[in-house]
């Protein structure tokens, strides 16, 4: 294979690059984040291929919805064609990572205002850890292994310590996970600690996990899988090839997401950028990254204070002065989507990067309207948790400002199963207020009582 890898800073005046065999986090010249580089086109015939790699005939790495766009991630340069030699290299969860599509609700489109047709969504919740995290893991753990770590660590709101736990325990390596007390889901703090992960919960929020085991991770030699590791978002860039494989390579008008630790917005944008670079697309479609209200970093930087890419000469000023500003008034992120409750995301630069690339908008929507938007999923016979409804909600705001046209493909994407966090769901059925609510009907355990009940 004649591939050349590297790493290199995503800051194109700094540029410095780095061997694939080691793990930057970011650039030791300048402290940006990292990305990784092909310097091969390959080659767009194997579209063909990709879409026939969906009769998976029992070959795992055709049937992971990761592995069978294995050429556009093939950051270890195996041969791609030689079963023996890349399944000793790639890292999956028997196959079962990354099988999803998009799908047509049709009360969800009614609900946001679109045509049936022209409403997509992509339940990354139907992953084997229950959310998308494991597109990414099946790359990070491929790399871990290439460089023999035999600790991982990571901070996490639960999604990312989910699938971070499983792959571990799928590979015998130990995982290490930092939290904050009370900010994450039961369901998910329940994987995390079931797949064997030493959990360590501080006194703080995700932004001070993280801030924490990026500390730690040089001195305990920790390999760190959260998605400021490059290499984790080649994993997730496989989201859009599957979208883009489903619609046979025709390009949607808008792919709508909710914004947290921005990982999937780097990956999202980086997945078109590269595939209209190497001519397999000749258009991108417009991203949308929706941030909670109470989580709302990027949606003001982009939007109040006009900060962009500015072709890598971000105005880290601008950065720097809302951060202390935050910190001098003891601003902490703060929403019931805990899963991107998150005031500080490591990849914002490159989610700015992205937002050029593709002409992208951020806009931000309340907890209430995340909670009716989850609940008219969950009432499509899906679901989604409630992070991922902010894709619903996103859209509904604006179809509503016409911003997104009726007639529009627009494909969303549901980033968590519903039963990562049931209390939420529950409570929202039991207060008559919310306009889904369907509370259990109580009722004495009598014939008479209960006919009447349910005949009125
Ligand atoms: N949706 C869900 C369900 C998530 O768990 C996350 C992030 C996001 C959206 C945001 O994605 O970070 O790529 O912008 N969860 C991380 C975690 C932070 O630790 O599980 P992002």
């Amino acid at each position: 294979m004649n591939q050349q890898v590297f790493q290199q800073c995503i800051i194109p005046s700094c540029g410095e690059r780095y061997s694939i065999h080691e793990l930057q986090t970011e650039c030791r010249r300048c402290g940006n984040l990292i990305d990784i580089k092909y310097d091969v086109p390959p080659h767009p015939k194997l579209k063909h291929v990709f879409s026939d790699r969906r009769n998976h005939r029992g070959n795992i790495f055709d049937e992971s919805g990761v592995w069978r766009f294995r050429e556009l991630i093939n950051f270890p340069s195996v041969n791609c064609t030689e079963y023996t030699s890349y399944s000793k290299v790639f890292v999956s969860l028997d196959g079962a990572e990354g099988r999803t599509k998009p799908f047509q609700l049709t009360k969800v489109a009614e609900f946001v205002g679109l045509n049936p047709q022209n409403l997509w969504l992509q339940f990354e919740g139907d992953n084997p850890t229950g959310s998308f995290k494991d597109n990414g893991m099946a790359t990070a753990f491929t790399h871990a292994k290439m460089l023999k770590h035999q600790k991982i660590a990571c901070a996490s709101t639960g999604n990312t310590s989910s699938s971070a736990a499983a792959f571990a325990a799928n590979e015998w390596i130990e995982a290490i996970v930092f939290i904050g007390k009370g900010k994450i889901a039961q369901g998910k703090l329940a994987q995390t600690l079931d797949y064997g992960a030493k959990v360590v919960q501080i006194q703080g929020n995700f932004d001070d996990a993280l801030n924490r085991v990026k500390e730690l991770a040089p001195i305990l030699n920790l390999y760190l899988v959260n998605s400021l590791n490059a290499f984790r978002i080649e994993g997730q860039k496989t989201m859009m090839y599957r979208i883009l494989d489903f619609f046979d390579w025709q390009v949607p008008n808008w792919i709508v997401f909710p914004g947290g630790n921005l990982g999937n917005t780097a990956a999202f944008g980086k997945a078109f950028k590269e595939l209209k670079n190497w001519g397999w697309i000749h258009k991108v479609p417009r991203l949308v990254v929706v941030n909670a209200l109470g989580a709302n970093t990027l949606s003001h930087l982009y939007n109040k204070l006009h900060l962009t890419w500015n072709q890598g000469n971000v105005d880290d000023t601008i950065i720097d002065d809302y951060y202390a500003l935050l910190d001098r008034e003891g601003v902490k992120a703060k929403t019931q989507a805990s899963a991107i409750e998150i005031l500080k995301p490591a990849n914002l630069k490159k989610a700015l990067r992205s937002l050029t690339d593709t002409n992208g908008i951020v806009i931000e929507v309340t907890d209430q309207e995340m909670l009716d938007a989850r609940a008219i999923v969950g009432r499509n016979g899906f679901g989604c948790e409630l992070a991922s409804a902010a894709t619903v909600a996103g859209i509904k705001n604006l179809v509503q400002k016409g911003v997104i046209a009726k007639d529009d493909t627009t494909v969303g994407i549901l980033t968590g199963h519903m039963l990562k966090d049931p209390d939420t769901i529950i409570r929202y059925h039991r207060n008559s207020r919310n306009i889904y609510a369907n509370a259990p009907i109580v009722v004495e355990n009598e014939l008479q009582s209960i006919l009447q009940t349910l005949s009125s």
